[in-house]
Formats: C-alpha cells, sequence, structure tokens
C-alpha cells in the first residue's frame, strides 16, 4: 500500500509515545507509523499489545543518539515526518546522572533535526518536537506560563529539554526547516512508567509501601490526561503554524500533598479498606534538589487558534487511571521486576 505519510514517532514505546502511536495507528490507516526506540527501562513493546500486528505499524529498535540508526531508519521507510518524543524524562534521574540527558535529549535530537534536513526536499514535511512546561523555569503563587515565557531550565532534565529546543528552533531559522513544537504540562494516565509521582504513589498505596512525599508536599504540578495531550499532538501536527510553539495544559494544579490525599481516599474506596487507612502510609522524605514549586500552564492560543480543549476532569482520568493499573498486575510486574528494585531502593532508602 502506497501511504500518504511515513511518520517517524521516537519513543513510541514511552509512556506518552504508546499512547500517541495507538491513536495515529487506529485513526490515520493511509499513514504508515514507524515507531523508533531504544527501549530503555522506560520503553516497553507491552504498551503496544493491541496495535503490533496493524498493517500501519512498524516497530524499529534504534538509537537516536547513533546518526547511523536515524539514517538508517529515514532510508529504509522513506521517512516524511518526525514526531519527536524519545528522551531521558525523569528528573530524579537527571540529578544523579545528567549526562544520558545531554546525549539524548540534546544530541538525539540534533541527530533528528540533521537527518531531516538532508533528507527531505520541498516543503511538504513536519518535524513535530514534544517537550515540557519545565523549561520555562518554575512560578511563584501567581501567573501561567505561556508561548512568550522566557525559558529559564532549572533541572539537568529541563536544561537538556530546552536545549533541544533551540535547537529546534534554530534548525527552523538556519535552514527554514518545517517545525512545530508543543510543551506541556505533567502527564497522568495508563502505561505511566513507576517511578513518576502518580503511578509511584498508586503502585506504594496497593502494596502498603510508604508514600514518599517530596519537603513539605507543597510544590504544584498542573496535570492532564494523556490521552488529551495525544490529541493536542495530533490537532497541532496537522493544523499548527510552522515554526510556532503551542503550549499545552488543563488548568488542573494540585500540591502533592493534597494529590496524595486524593488517591489515597480513592483507593481506599476501591480497595474496601476503611477511609483513612492509605493516608497513614504518607511519609514526607528530603526534598528534591533545585524542587521547582510551580508549573501551571495557559493554553488559550492552543484553544483560540486550534480549537482543543481537555476533554475529561481530573477525577474521572484518575478514577481511569487507578482502575487500570488495579487490573494491570502483569505490566507492573514486568516493569518493576530487576532494574526498578535498584532505582527504587537507591533513591528512596536513605532519603
Ligand atoms: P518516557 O520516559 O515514558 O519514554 C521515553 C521513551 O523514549 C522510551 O520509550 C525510551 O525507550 C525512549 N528513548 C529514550 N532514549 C532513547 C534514545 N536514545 N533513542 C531512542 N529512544 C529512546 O517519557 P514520556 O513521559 O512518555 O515523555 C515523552 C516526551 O514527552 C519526552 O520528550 C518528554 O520530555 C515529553 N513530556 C513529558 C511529560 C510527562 O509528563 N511525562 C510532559 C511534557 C512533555
Ligand atoms: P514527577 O512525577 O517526577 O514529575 P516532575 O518532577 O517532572 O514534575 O514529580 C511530580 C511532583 O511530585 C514533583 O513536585 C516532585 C513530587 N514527587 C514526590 O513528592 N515524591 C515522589 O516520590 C516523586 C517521584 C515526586
Amino acid at each position: 500500500m502506497e501511504f500518504k505519510k511515513r511518520i517517524l514517532v521516537t519513543g513510541g514505546a514511552g509512556f506518552i509515545g504508546s499512547h500517541l502511536v495507538r491513536l495515529f495507528v487506529n485513526k490515520y490507516p493511509d499513514y504508515q507509523i514507524i515507531n523508533f526506540d531504544k527501549l530503555t527501562y522506560a520503553g516497553n513493546l507491552e504498551n503496544l499489545r493491541d496495535v503490533e500486528n496493524a498493517p500501519n505499524y512498524v516497530f524499529v529498535k534504534g538509537d537516536i543518539v547513533s546518526i547511523s540508526d536515524v539514517q538508517a531508519a529515514f532510508e529504509t521507510h522513506g521517512i516524511t515526518d518526525v514526531i519527536h518524543l524519545a528522551a531521558e524524562s525523569h528528573v530524579d534521574r537527571s540529578i544523579e546522572g545528567p549526562m544520558d540527558f545531554v546525549l539524548t535529549n540534546v544530541v538525539g535530537t540534533v541527530n533528528l533535526l540533521q537527518t531531516s534536513k538532508d533528507f527531505w526536499k520541498g516543503s511538504d514535511h513536519v518535524f513535530h518536537h514534544v517537550s515540557t512546561d519545565e523549561v520555562y523555569g518554575s512560578l511563584g503563587v501567581e501567573g501561567f506560563f505561556t508561548e512568550k515565557t522566557p525559558f529559564d531550565p532549572r533541572s539537568p532534565y529541563s536544561a537538556s529539554k530546552a536545549s533541544s529546543d533551540h535547537f529546534v528552533s534554530a534548525f527552523f531559522h538556519t535552514y527554514g526547516l518545517p517545525i512545530k513544537m508543543s510543551n506541556c504540562s505533567n502527564n497522568y494516565g495508563s502505561h505511566h512508567f513507576p517511578e513518576k509521582l502518580i503511578p509511584l504513589m498508586i503502585l506504594n498505596i496497593q502494596n502498603n509501601k510508604p508514600l514518599p512525599v517530596y519537603g513539605k508536599g507543597e510544590n504544584i504540578r498542573d496535570w492532564l490526561w494523556v490521552e488529551d495531550h495525544v490529541r493536542a499532538i495530533d490537532v497541532i501536527f496537522h493544523t499548527g503554524k510552522i515554526g510556532e510553539s503551542y503550549t499545552i495544559g488543563g488548568l488542573n494544579e494540585w500540591t502533592n500533598i493534597d494529590l496524595v490525599h486524593f488517591l489515597c481516599r480513592m483507593m481506599d474506596e476501591k480497595l474496601g479498606r476503611e477511609i483513612g487507612t492509605s493516608e497513614k502510609l504518607i511519609t514526607y522524605v528530603t526534598d528534591r534538589k533545585g524542587h521547582d514549586l510551580r508549573y501551571a500552564i495557559d493554553a488559550s492560543k492552543l484553544e483560540n487558534e486550534l480549537g482543543w480543549k481537555p476533554s475529561i476532569a481530573f477525577d474521572e482520568g484518575l478514577n481511569r487511571t487507578v482502575d487500570w493499573y488495579l487490573a494491570n498486575q502483569e505490566w507492573i510486574e514486568k516493569v518493576t521486576s530487576g532494574a526498578y528494585q535498584k532505582y527504587y531502593s537507591n533513591m528512596y532508602s536513605d532519603r
């Protein structure tokens, strides 16, 4: 079959990437989706079992840091577009060791940009770079990030993502590469690796383990349902303006401690425990170094110009997320065996 587009989705086996791949494979049978992923600890082909036999889906194991892996994928599959999600994504890991973040997030992104520039002739292409609101730094109690907020990254993770964003922008201004960018707030949903706050708390509540809240739990995050993020990427990829960036968020701010209490109550009900049981597991631990206080997004450009808005309320999304984790023990066992145990004890044992 002659496909209308052959889209390289990097990081398609990760949390957000797998949701995006599933959406595109099902919604666009006339596109071929080439999932290019190194399968690090965060990448799991189990996330895509339901689409792996689709006629418009291909998996390629490759490393974006290797220019030859990237070039081979472009040549073999005649790549027409890129949606770039591959990254080292966890702030705590970036504090322990920044270099993998520089390699994958910066060098890997430049390899993809360079290969796209060399490979593409004409203008009928899109390089969509998926990034984070953390590039804008930290807010005080008031205000919101918009596309115009100056970059002020503070963690090695956000510094590496900001750097990659600057390279994407530089390739547009310098070479005219047809890029689009999006910067999204914190996502939650199924298939989220349990090193991040929400899935880690769900698993620990289920297993009656301590719930490690950093500092006083007063830091604020703006949580968005992962399906709404990938719908936004779909809209921006198809109708966003070339050379522009879009901030994505759900106007859904929570302090970490309120969110953990909310999850405890929800899970006590689902697990048939007396209300108040799981809250006793909350344990305040040493704060993250350089912990950003607050993130919040004003997504009005995306809403007004492209007509996107979040589709579900937070309690509905969180209910679905908890139900998914409770129903998918096999997935949890797979991703938390071996290396995860070591990570967990390194990160939390003497905190
Ligand atoms: P994730 O850690 O769950 O998945 C990352 C994926 O990238 C994994 O499948 C991994 O195997 C792959 N990968 C890592 N290094 C690679 C390399 N060198 N070559 C090829 N593949 C590699 O991350 P996520 O949470 O799904 O985030 C995806 C993207 O969205 C990232 O760019 C992240 O910065 C951005 N983002 C995430 C959030 C969030 O809340 N999770 C919010 C905004 C933006
Ligand atoms: P995280 O899910 O790592 O996302 P990010 O740091 O990219 O926002 O963390 C979300 C918030 O939860 C952040 O303020 C740090 C806090 N946190 C905890 O309090 N305890 C934990 O065990 C983790 C992983 C995070």
